[in-house]
């Protein structure tokens, strides 16, 4: 299933070392397991390097952590989009708070994203940046306040005006965006709070990655869906 669809659930695996080389295929393999028993899309952004290998183990839909909004030509040390696509990716994740970008290179990111057929999932920390992004037609936006990224606080409860006004702006300015939000979810209630505030998923990463049992958890995360 790699054909994405919401609700989401989309697994950031940041450079966390749970989530690195053979854990990391391990992991997706988790996500698939669950995701075939629930037919919850659950995705998944490992580093660049583990794409390929967690591409070929499994069928859930892959997303790059970025992507540079480069051409084919000469440039070295840089994430070429098409790259990421042979790789097998479905999408990549574009501004995240620990790789944010100038206005300027997401507009050009989300081009290059576009022309290479890959899902573009913008970042932003706050409702305006969301609605600044909204203009520049991404796939979808995740809203993340960067200070409750990683406390377990999560921002459906901790901050749900900033979802919700985010969900208000940016479907008033592009109502084909999915919006998804992420920050400190970590039980299914989480989940089940953000959809109530309108969203269609949810961007995770400590409370599954760091999990002592992320099959358990990311169960009950799809459950909160299904058994809504
Ligand atoms: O990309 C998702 C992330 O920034 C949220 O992190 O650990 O609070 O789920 P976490």
């Amino acid at each position: 299933m790699t054909k994405v669809h919401t609700p989401l659930i989309l697994v950031n695996f940041k450079t966390y070392s749970e989530a690195t080389g053979k854990k990391a295929v391990k992991l997706a393999q988790t996500a698939e397991k669950v995701s075939l028993e629930t037919e919850v899309c659950i995705g998944v952004a490992p580093q660049f390097v583990d794409i390929a290998p967690i591409c070929h183990a499994v069928s859930v839909p892959v997303f790059a952590q970025h992507i540079d909004p480069i051409a084919p030509v000469s440039f070295t040390g840089h994430i070429l989009p098409e790259s990421i696509r042979e790789a097998g990716a479905v999408g990549t994740l574009i501004n995240h708070s620990e790789r944010q970008l100038t206005l300027a290179d997401i507009d050009a990111t989300i081009k290059r994203a576009r022309e290479t057929d890959l899902l573009s999932v913008v970042c932003a920390n706050n409702t305006s940046i969301s609605a600044a992004a909204a203009v520049l037609k991404p796939n979808m936006i995740a809203v993340e306040p960067p200070e409750l990224i990683g406390t377990r606080i999560p921002v459906s409860k901790a901050k749900p005006e900033v979802v919700s006004g985010t969900v208000e702006i940016v479907k008033r300015i592009n109502p084909d965006v999915v919006i998804l939000c992420g920050a400190g979810i970590t039980t299914r209630e989480d989940v089940a709070a953000a959809l109530r505030l309108g969203t269609e998923g949810v961007l995770v990463a400590s409370g599954i990655v760091k999990a002592k049992d992320p099959y358990k958890v990311l169960l009950e995360f799809a459950e909160s869906i299904t058994k809504a």
